[in-house]
């Protein structure tokens, strides 16, 4: 079961309407598309999500809700051409909630979970069935020390990327490494015991190696910037985001969006002529953070940060 993150403060920040077009760009399980479908009677909801089974299943959630949707198969990169491909070319509304489903992680078979056993494969889009799989298994087995080390600490901020980097390059030289729970061996025998006791050991490094698989940090601002171009004038863009490295590239990019142009900084505002005037203001300057109820109701919720920008001009 999939528990939505912040389902109270996304519908408020969305601003719905009764006839808004509004794209859920990470569908998922419909948490939050349920929600939105039942308040835009007159408009229509296009659900994305690269997942098949979360399409599937969500085609059948919101089926009993209401008929005015769309639900695409695609990466969000795609989101902007889909839509055109249906006449789309402005909305009133966008969702990105990040990162994987509660689903994806409990079915083991799917690898993202360093509590189960399961083929090396962190794959969102499982489709790919062709020779040239680019899943975990070939990340961890053909990677170079240099390369692991530097995804583990780029994409996980783990603090013993190289150690745990050169155990992994150490123990494949006798054979491959194929299993979530024989790489979690690995990583334990890498760091320090205290740091066993805390957090979970393999957590940064499964975490960066799903962002590598899924080329997680790649798409996310140029998708954000097409979001953008979508907004119709008092349209919202709205992101949750589950660590930093995605927060930041969220905040950095709202930021330069609802900032005035360096050319005109210093003018008075009522000389500045409007094309150099932001198109865009913050809904919220800090980041929404969910509330100690929803934090004890849902462990997943606890890294969650969601942002929202309103187009203006
Ligand atoms: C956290 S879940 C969304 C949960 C949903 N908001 C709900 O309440 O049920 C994230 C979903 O986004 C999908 N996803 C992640 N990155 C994606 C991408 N680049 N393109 C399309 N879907 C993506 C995942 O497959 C997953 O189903």
């Amino acid at each position: 079961m999939h528990i939505s993150v912040l389902l109270d403060e996304v519908i408020d920040g969305l601003n719905l309407h009764d006839d808004s077009v509004v794209v859920d760009a990470t569908l998922g399980y419909a948490g939050h598309s349920s929600e939105i479908l039942k308040r835009i009677k007159r408009g229509c909801l296009y659900g994305i999500d690269q997942d098949g089974e979360a399409i599937s299943h969500s085609k059948r959630q919101l089926s009993s809700i209401g008929d005015n949707f769309v639900l695409i198969k695609t990466n969000f990169i795609n989101m902007k051409e889909q839509l055109a491909i249906h006449g789309v070319v402005e909305v009133d509304a966008i969702l990105f909630d990040l990162g994987v489903s509660s689903p994806q992680l409990d079915t083991a078979s799917r690898g993202f979970s360093y509590h189960q056993d399961a083929r090396l494969d962190m794959r969102m889009n499982q489709d790919d069935e062709t020779l040239d799989i680019f899943s975990a298994y070939e990340v961890v087995n053909n990677y170079s020390k240099e390369e692991l080390t530097d995804i583990f600490f780029r994409y996980g901020e783990e603090k013993f990327s190289r150690q745990i980097a050169d155990k992994i390059v150490t123990y494949r030289r006798n054979k491959p490494i194929t299993t979530t729970l024989e790489l979690v061996e690995i990583i334990k025998s890498a760091v320090p015991e205290k740091i066993k006791c805390q957090k979970h050991p393999a957590k940064k490094v499964f975490q960066a190696i799903r962002i590598e698989v899924n080329h997680e940090l790649d798409i996310l601002e140029e998708s954000l910037q097409e979001a953008l171009s979508l907004l119709a004038i008092n349209g919202r863009l709205a992101v949750i985001t589950f660590h930093s490295l995605e927060d930041r590239i969220v905040k950095n990019l709202f930021k330069k969006a609802s900032s005035i142009d360096n050319v005109v900084k210093g003018m008075p505002l009522d000389k500045i002529p409007v094309k150099y005037l932001p198109k865009f203001k913050l809904v919220n300057n800090k980041a929404i953070t969910p509330s100690a109820v929803e934090l004890s109701k849902n462990n997943r919720a606890h890294s969650a940060k969601l942002r929202i920008i309103e187009r203006i001009r």
